[in-house]
């Protein structure tokens, strides 16, 4: 085995590491690299023998768990027998063919086609490219913008980059671009006047997408973006009645839906997917993550039969569709995520993610809801993030130098559950694996129990 401190000693000197303090990496402020050497089930084990719940399936990705030996031999035998080969010009594969057949079939709307990528982020991108694609097949050239929201995540390259709602994205990167614009976030815990309804909320904000989409012109907004359930942005259900209200604007403008499925994708909150248990109807829908539980880098942008049928029928004249990458449809991510979408059926981890998730959510509520510091529980399925306030009678949020969210995931970890600190906000966010059972998630809250508790003595004692 490779000495673990010439390993962290060459990472330090070599990796550039995404969402990381450079500096403080560089001088060893942050310590040692965690080397993740080993994982099974719902645990990691780091290369110095210490075992962690990930209770945050990786970045919310590994929804089967780690360690399954039959998604390892799919990749291999598809590695052993074509390791490669490219989908353009017609050319595919068996595994990418009976995948995409299975997803237009599973997914929401009314869909027809799949297009590949590798990322969730790559997808978006194509999702943009779509949007612009079709309105200028239909001869609406102006119609191009694209609005998402607030806190909304959609990736980090440079189109989805601009999507993602949180100004940390954007800052320094020259971003958002124009042409994309954002809209309020339905987070009725923050955003609700005193007394105002959830209902009431939602019409609200559909309301001012209406009049953000008015006031641009609707003749120039081609697409909005959104996830069922917003999720790096906090883990925020959508308001009572929100997706009906804002589908209707949509409806009005003829503006496109892309679902942002790349979390909610493949049970995460016991549907197969968000827009299943929200009653959306996308035109695009983007998929990532779960489609492989992560062994194996695979995205898709999923084109609904409105889009679709606009792009063939232009076909004669444009010629080629001319987007594409050496890696789309790759014949080792079409094994792995049958071999995985083959698990979530068989093991009905949608099922189990709502039941084992309405369990969470009920543990969650009853353990931490009525603590000093905590502002607000919520989720739903297999997601669920603790809020945290200096003042609950107030709502007033900390100072942001005292970092309560990263404490309390340190504490967390320190005791052995990595529970994620959500970027914006003091938040703690958790996304186990959908194989998570009753008991795991009994050890999960119990140590995230210790840890809020320990940050709360902490701060209770200083002032
Ligand atoms: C909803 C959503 N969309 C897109 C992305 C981007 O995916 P990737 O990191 O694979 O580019 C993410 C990643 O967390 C996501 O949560």
């Amino acid at each position: 085995m490779n000495d673990p401190s010439h390993i962290a000693q060459l990472d330090r000197a070599s990796v550039l590491h995404p969402f990381t303090q450079l500096k403080d990496f560089a001088t060893g402020k942050l310590g040692d690299p965690t080397i993740v050497e080993a994982a099974s089930g719902i645990r990691i084990t780091d290369v110095h023998g210490k075992t962690l719940i990930d209770g945050f399936a990786g970045l919310y990705c590994v929804n089967i768990g780690y360690g399954r030996t039959e998604v390892a031999e799919a990749i291999s035998r598809q590695a052993h027998r074509l390791a490669y080969y490219h989908t353009y010009a017609a050319h595919t594969t068996d595994e990418l063919a009976i995948l995409s057949d299975r997803l237009v079939k599973m997914a929401p709307g009314r869909m027809s086609k799949v297009f590949y990528g590798m990322s969730g982020s790559d997808a978006n991108e194509t999702q943009a490219k779509l949007v612009w694609y079709y309105n200028n097949l239909r001869g609406l050239p102006k119609k191009k913008k694209i609005v998402s929201r607030q806190r909304g995540y959609h990736g980090c390259s440079v189109v989805s980059g601009s999507m993602t709602g949180m100004s940390f994205y954007h800052d320094h990167m020259d971003l958002p671009l124009p042409g994309i614009i954002h809209t309020g976030v339905p987070h009725h815990y923050w955003g609700a006047e005193a007394g105002e309804t959830e209902t009431a909320f939602s019409r609200r904000r559909a309301e001012e997408l209406d009049r953000l989409i008015e006031s641009e012109g609707p003749d120039t907004v081609g697409a909005f973006i959104a996830e069922p359930v917003l999720g790096t942005g906090g883990i925020i259900p959508p308001p009572a009645g929100y997706w009906p209200a804002i589908q209707a604007v949509l409806a009005k403008h003829d503006v496109l839906l892309i679902a942002d499925e790349v979390i909610c994708g493949f049970g995460r909150v016991g549907a197969a997917f968000g827009s299943h248990v929200y009653g959306m109807e996308p035109d695009l829908v983007t998929v990532a993550k779960g489609l492989t539980s992560a062994y194996f880098p695979l995205s898709a942008a999923i084109v609904g039969e409105k889009v679709y049928r606009v792009m063939e029928e232009n076909a004669d004249r444009i010629g080629a569709f001319s987007h594409g990458y050496t890696y789309s449809g790759h014949p080792i991510g079409a094994a792995a995520a049958n071999a995985v979408l083959d698990i979530v059926a068989r093991e009905d981890l949608a099922g189990k993610a709502r039941d084992t998730g309405a369990y969470m959510q009920q543990r969650m509520r009853a353990v931490f809801a009525q603590l000093p510091f905590v502002g607000e529980v919520r989720g739903v399925g297999m997601l669920a993030a603790i809020e945290f306030v200096a003042d609950r009678a107030t709502k007033t949020r900390f100072d942001a130098g005292l970092k309560i969210g990263a404490r309390v995931s340190k504490a967390a970890r320190d005791r052995g559950l990595i529970a994620r600190a959500m970027p914006h906000g003091d938040i703690l966010g958790f996304a186990p694996p959908l194989i998570t059972t009753r008991a795991e998630v009994d050890e999960i809250i119990d140590l995230a129990e210790k840890a809020v508790r320990q940050v709360m003595d902490e701060v209770a004692a200083a002032t």
